[in-house]
């Protein structure tokens, strides 16, 4: 016999309509997954999703021989912004695999290694923006590192300065935002509230996205340069598998996924400053290995496999924030066969065809693996200690062959980012009692959080 899995009790004909705000839908399922634990389900008009929030059942559902990306919800949705993109492809369309093996080799970590010195030279940019705005004043870091962010992919992918780090806010940042709240409320409402109200935010949204994309293709294609870049590889390579290469159209779908994908770094490094701020001692520590690693001489990247306690702190930050909350899973259909599906050895059932989400906020603070889990300790993310960690609670770039393309770009930009930050800005929270409140559409990110930044006084 398995157990039912639970349910919030929610409201007849309309279901869980009132568990989950439309708004702030991560939080809302964070706060379930602290109430319900391993597995809940909640079910809307009809439609029932089941959550995963521990460990040991993500990492089963994880098991690509049994189950694989759902693509559902939101991600169809965005699907208008980006068609059959690597994100948003369904399992069967052979675009994702040919998109696929023409990027991966761009995104490779010997590839990212030589973005070193351009990631370097952006944030030097945001350091003296924050160096010159004056001690009292408070900011918001998580704008400035959206913007950082624009700036560092769309130069070591695509060639282009966008010069974004001061300034008025760039376009890009805006549709960003309008499209994927778009997608993710989209499906919560009735098609025809979407279509006649929302419908132009979305479509403007689109349009300013795909316009930056065509823009960068436009420029390569008038002054052609050696640049062996993201945007020559899209532009020129072959699937090695089917001799195929990207139409004008899927070009422009991969360039706008990058921008959003790496998104979310910015708000792992937003929360990042939080936690160090709540933890003065690992800052201490983070300090003291970049002076010995790298000492007062320049910072190079064959420095940056040498910061084992800042990759720490970076993977710690990935845990504790999720900064990409969670992602989407369904098991394997298996021709003729419609009956349930066992999870946890035979503890639950579900159907053949359920859409499951992985909650990273109830996995990655999983108690049966993490002692005290929602204390900041990068020592637990460092040498066997790491290792030791089961596969589940390592799954903050997803799973098996739709995790992040991105996730070396990624990596290389959180460590030397938060390297340099921590090397050369002191931070103070403007509210010493700041408790961390997230949300977000694709990614989350704090609310409401203010610091002042100055100089580092001491090296
Ligand atoms: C902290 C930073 C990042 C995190 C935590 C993160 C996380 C993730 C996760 C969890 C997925 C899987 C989504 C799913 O299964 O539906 C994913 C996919 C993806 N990410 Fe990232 N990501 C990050 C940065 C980036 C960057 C920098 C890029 C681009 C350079 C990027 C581009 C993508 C793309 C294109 C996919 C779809 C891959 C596929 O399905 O083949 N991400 N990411």
């Amino acid at each position: 016999m398995s157990t039912p899995i639970p349910r919030p009790r929610g409201v007849p004909i309309l279901g869980n309509i009132f568990d989950v705000d439309p708004s702030n839908t991560w939080w809302s399922l964070k706060t379930l997954a602290e109430k319900y634990g391993e597995i809940f389900q909640i079910k809307v008009l009809g439609h029932s999703i089941v959550f995963v929030a521990s460990a040991a059942l993500a990492e089963e559902i994880c098991d690509e021989k049994r189950f694989r990306k759902y693509v559902g919800g939101p991600i169809v949705e965005i699907r208008y912004t980006v068609h059959d993109a690597l994100f948003t492809a369904f399992d069967h369309e052979e675009s994702w695999g040919i998109a696929h093996r023409i990027i991966a080799p761009q995104l490779s970590p010997e590839v990212v290694a030589g973005h070193f010195s351009d990631i370097v030279e952006c944030t030097d940019e945001l350091i003296r923006k924050w160096h010159g705005i004056g001690p009292d004043t408070k900011i918001k870091p998580l704008d400035d590192l959206n913007r950082l962010n624009l700036e560092a992919i769309t130069l070591t992918l695509f060639g282009k300065k966008l010069n974004c780090i001061e300034g008025p806010a760039h376009p890009m940042l805006q549709a960003m935002e309008d499209s994927t709240s778009e997608a993710m409320k989209r499906p919560t409402r009735p098609k025809l509230l979407n279509w006649l109200v929302y419908g132009s935010k979305f479509k403007k949204a689109t349009k300013t996205m795909r316009d930056f994309a065509a823009e960068l293709v436009k420029a390569r294609k008038e002054h052609p340069s050696d640049r062996h870049d993201l945007l020559w590889t899209l532009l020129n390579a072959t699937d090695p598998e089917t001799g195929k290469t990207l139409t004008d159209s899927q070009v422009i779908d991969e360039i706008v996924s990058m921008p959003i994908g790496s998104s979310t770094a910015p708000c792992a490094i937003a929360a990042a400053i939080h936690f160090l701020l709540q933890n003065p001692e690992a800052l201490v520590k983070a300090r003291d290995e970049l002076d010995e690693v790298v000492g007062d001489g320049p910072f190079r990247q064959e420095h940056v496999p040498r910061l084992e306690y800042v990759a720490a702190i970076v993977r710690e930050t990935l845990r504790l924030s999720c900064a990409a909350p969670g992602f989407n899973i369904e098991p394997i259909p298996k021709q003729g066969d419609k009956s349930p599906v066992l999870l946890g050895g035979g503890k639950y059932q579900v159907a053949h065809n359920q859409p499951m989400i992985i909650v990273l906020a109830g996995v990655n603070r999983d108690p049966a693996v993490f002692e005290e889990p929602l204390a900041f300790r990068p020592e637990r993310m460092m040498g066997e200690s790491f290792e030791r960690l089961p596969a589940g609670v390592k799954k903050w770039f997803g799973n098996g062959k739709r995790q992040c393309i991105g996730r070396h770009w990624a990596w290389e930009f959180l460590v030397v980012v938060t390297a340099k930050l921590i090397r050369d800005v002191d931070f103070e929270a403007v509210d010493k009692e700041y408790v961390m409140k997230q949300d977000g559409w694709f990614n989350v990110r704090p609310v409401e959080h203010y610091v002042k930044v100055r100089p580092r006084v001491a090296h």
